[in-house]
């Protein structure tokens, strides 16, 4: 399992980082066993897993469920889980105690929080020993103020961004996912900090990528984003229950290779 120095190493050495979501046991095998470097249990399970519109209505119970599942899946992977909205932001004890509360039933290497706003609550998490991973740029949980959109486009904002960055880095945080953002900005923030970054929809000069597991492997995804590579096809899984259903209902399935051969039926009265 990678820990936070090897991956600031990696970082030093230019070696890029992967990073994919994974929700539950079987996905964090698959993922594990793919050698990936970071595990992110995102609130993105809303969307791909609970057939919510968005992650707002994802809860700390939610990812506690979900994250326990994910660290059994992939022992050796270190693994990040996703503080969901309203877990910080609200109340410094509140948060403290939401923060501890996941870390330490998941079991997770770390935990991710969303916004700029979250650099006090990284300053007092780290402080108890909890590492957090911030998420600038594009944060799904506020989907309902700024849209999925580019985040960072205008001057401002880019400027600002860049603030913001610094600020989580010196609260503390031990990496940084930044979302949905020009790219040449994405490569001036990650040039700046010492802490890896990780991008999604924020080009190739990050320190690495992180891509949603259901959307990379075109599993039940709506609508993909622009910033979105396939590298495989799981909506196979559809033809292959197609042709179950077609199989039961013709009597094709089961056949003698899937049935127990044992003759009992001589020995037993057909009333008994
Ligand atoms: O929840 C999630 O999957 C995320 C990624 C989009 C980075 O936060």
């Amino acid at each position: 399992m990678k820990t936070v120095s090897q991956l600031l190493d990696m970082k030093q050495q230019k070696e890029k980082i992967s990073m994919v979501t994974a929700y539950d046991f079987p996905s964090a095998k698959q993922v594990e066993q793919a050698n990936i470097d970071m595990i992110l249990v995102g609130d993105s399970l809303g969307m791909t897993v609970l057939g919510y519109e968005s992650t707002v209505q994802v809860t700390l119970d939610d990812m506690i469920h979900h994250g326990r599942a994910v660290r059994r899946g992939a022992p050796n992977t270190f693994v990040v889980v996703d503080m969901p909205i309203g877990a910080v932001g609200i109340d410094q004890a509140q948060d403290l105690n939401n923060a501890l509360t996941l870390y330490q039933q998941t079991n997770a290497n770390a935990i991710k929080a969303e916004g700029a706003h979250i650099a006090d609550f990284i300053v007092a998490a780290t402080r108890i020993g909890i590492p957090v991973v911030a998420h600038l740029g594009l944060t799904p949980q506020s989907v309902g103020v700024m849209g999925y959109k580019l985040q960072g486009s205008t001057k401002a904002a880019a400027q600002q961004l860049i603030k913001d960055a610094r600020n989580v880095e010196q609260a503390g945080a031990i990496a940084l996912v930044l979302e949905a953002i020009p790219s040449d900005l994405a490569q001036t923030i990650s040039e700046q900090l010492t802490i890896p970054v990780i991008g999604i929809g924020a080009g190739k000069a990050t320190d690495g990528q992180v891509l949603v597991y259901h959307d990379m492997l075109n599993y039940g995804v709506k609508h993909q984003a622009k910033f979105v590579k396939q590298f495989a096809d799981f909506s196979v899984g559809i033809k292959g229950l197609q042709q179950y259903n077609e199989e039961v209902k013709s009597g094709v399935f089961p056949s003698e290779t899937h049935t127990y051969k044992k003759k009992i039926m001589n020995e037993v009265e057909a009333h008994d």
